[in-house]
């Protein structure tokens, strides 16, 4: 084994007895390298790319109340090659972390707190946050960009070694939202960012070449909490859900999400290199949609697959310690109840036919990405671990028969949104593996788990075990090898 502690990053917090402060969430101030380490199993040596897990780990004692969704950005990244796997993990150095570590105390409220208590202006839709970073993590034009849900600035990283690249120069005034889409089959990055202000939303395209290539405002009838967007080969689905602050509240800078059940749901279609005039709005059942898996193009229709969230406002969580009835509701997905759920869109008729394609609670699902924004066949969605922001296990959907196939992590183990690795020289769309963190709360410790994804089997390939018990935390990625290499060769 050889596993090498890189730093101890100072930190100010104080032992507390916040839920997400605690247990598998426990956050982590250590960086390490980990080139050798200890495998249960044997890495496959057909599985060439990286895995990349991002973070919340708060440093700083926070002013006021702390939400899970504050804490520092830190990438996790095991790389593979050969049969073999390396680890790294860092945090990304964001312009708020490294003011934070010169102040030695939290400079920033974060969403749960009032923006007025924040010591600097800070970022965010919100406003007055702290650009964390921590939300999402994509690879494009072979570099990780890791992103803030609230619109940050975006920060770019070596995939394989987590040597940072600072703040994306292409990043809007208003930023970047989290969930930005890479198209593997064109190189290109499609990105949206929401705001305060009107127009309230813009889209924006990238181009393999990391330069800005298009950027159009997307009106909103006022401001909205978009979390996802979807693309087909032609277009860009953007949304405006019925979830958004209280109007009137909002005029007295106090942020109220309310449920607006008697609005509709509504859809942009925009051609991807299209002006706001080309912009085609369905309307569809009053929801909100935290994640979208993915879209393509069938005939007349635009078909886009997401989880339909039935109660998108629910009431406080009886089981929370006190004080935290409403944040822990709003983290559990068994009061939301997120269903996996399709949209058609027919261009020809501007109708909108809506089906139920699983009626469990199911959410941040993946697909094999080289199938993103055409039609696929194989979605692998997180169980979620009732009452908490974590997940149990995987549920691999066959969409073509309704199939579906579960793995379970096991008792006390918690999994990160998993990966599809493709297979080197795979023959087909499911041809690949499953990579997943796992935190062991039993053994105290966190492992990479690989699964066979054409055969999902709770037996995995492999468990490689981490230099120490990690976070758990929001989004993951998969980034090819080959397709990294290509870039950084340009
Ligand atoms: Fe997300």
């Amino acid at each position: 084994m050889s596993i090498e502690l890189i730093n101890r990053v100072p930190s100010s917090l104080r032992p507390n007895e916040h839920p997400y402060m605690n247990g598998a969430w426990t956050p982590t101030h250590e960086e390490y390298d980990g080139t050798e380490l200890e495998v249960i199993g044997q890495v496959p040596t057909d599985i060439d790319g990286v895995y990349v897990r991002n973070t919340e780990n708060p440093v700083q004692d926070p002013i006021g109340r702390y939400h899970p969704f504050d804490g520092d950005g830190m990438l996790h990244v095991m790389s593979f090659r050969d049969g073999k796997a390396q680890y790294r993990n860092r945090f990304v150095r964001t312009k708020g972390f490294q003011a934070e570590q010169e102040a030695g105390r939290a400079l920033w409220a974060g969403l749960a707190e009032n923006p007025a208590l924040s010591e600097r202006p800070g970022w965010g839709a919100h406003g007055s946050l702290k650009d964390s970073s921590s939300t999402d993590v994509v690879v494009h034009a072979g570099k990780i960009l890791s992103t803030f849900y609230q619109c940050g600035e975006g920060y770019r990283l070596d995939p394989y070694t987590l040597e940072q690249h600072g703040t994306e120069g292409w990043t809007p005034i208003d930023g970047i939202s989290a969930h930005c889409k890479v198209d593997e089959a064109t190189g290109e990055l499609l990105f949206f960012n929401y705001s305060k202000h009107a127009p309230y939303m813009h889209y924006g395209v990238v181009g393999p070449d990391n330069r800005l290539k298009h950027y159009i405002p997307v009106p909103l009838p006022g401001p909205r909490l978009p979390h996802d967007m979807a693309f087909t080969e032609n277009y860009a689905i953007l949304n405006d859900f019925p979830l958004f602050w209280d109007p009137e509240l909002l005029k007295r800078n106090m942020h109220v999400v309310r449920f607006r059940r008697d609005l509709r749901s509504r859809f942009a279609v925009v051609p991807r290199n299209g002006q706001p005039e080309d912009i085609r709005w369905f309307e569809a059942d009053p929801t909100f949609v935290l994640h979208f898996l993915n879209a393509y193009e069938e005939g007349d229709e635009v078909i886009l697959d997401g989880y339909f969230e039935e109660d998108p406002e629910p009431k406080s969580s009886n089981s929370a310690p006190p004080g935290f009835e409403r944040m822990m509701a709003y983290l559990d997905q068994e009061m939301i109840r997120p269903k996996l759920h399709r949209w058609r869109f027919n261009l020809k008729t501007g109708q909108t036919r809506e089906e139920r394609l699983d009626d469990r609670i199911l959410e941040f699902g993946v697909i094999n990405n080289q199938y993103g924004g055409r039609k696929y066949r194989y979605a692998y969605s997180a169980i979620n671990h009732p009452g908490w922001f974590l997940f149990d296990g995987l549920v691999k959907h066959d969409l073509e028969t309704g199939e579906s196939w579960s793995v379970r992590f096991g008792e006390g183990r918690y999994g990160s949104e998993p990966g599809f690795a493709p297979r080197v020289g795979a023959t087909s769309e499911d041809d690949g593996y499953l990579v997943t963190f796992v935190t062991d709360m039993i053994a105290d410790r966190s492992e990479c788990v690989v699964y066979d994804a054409k055969t999902p089997s709770e037996e995995p390939v492999c468990r490689i075990i981490l230099p120490a018990r990690i976070s758990s935390g929001t989004h993951a990625t998969w980034g090819q090898g080959e397709a990294i290499r290509a870039a950084q060769s340009r």
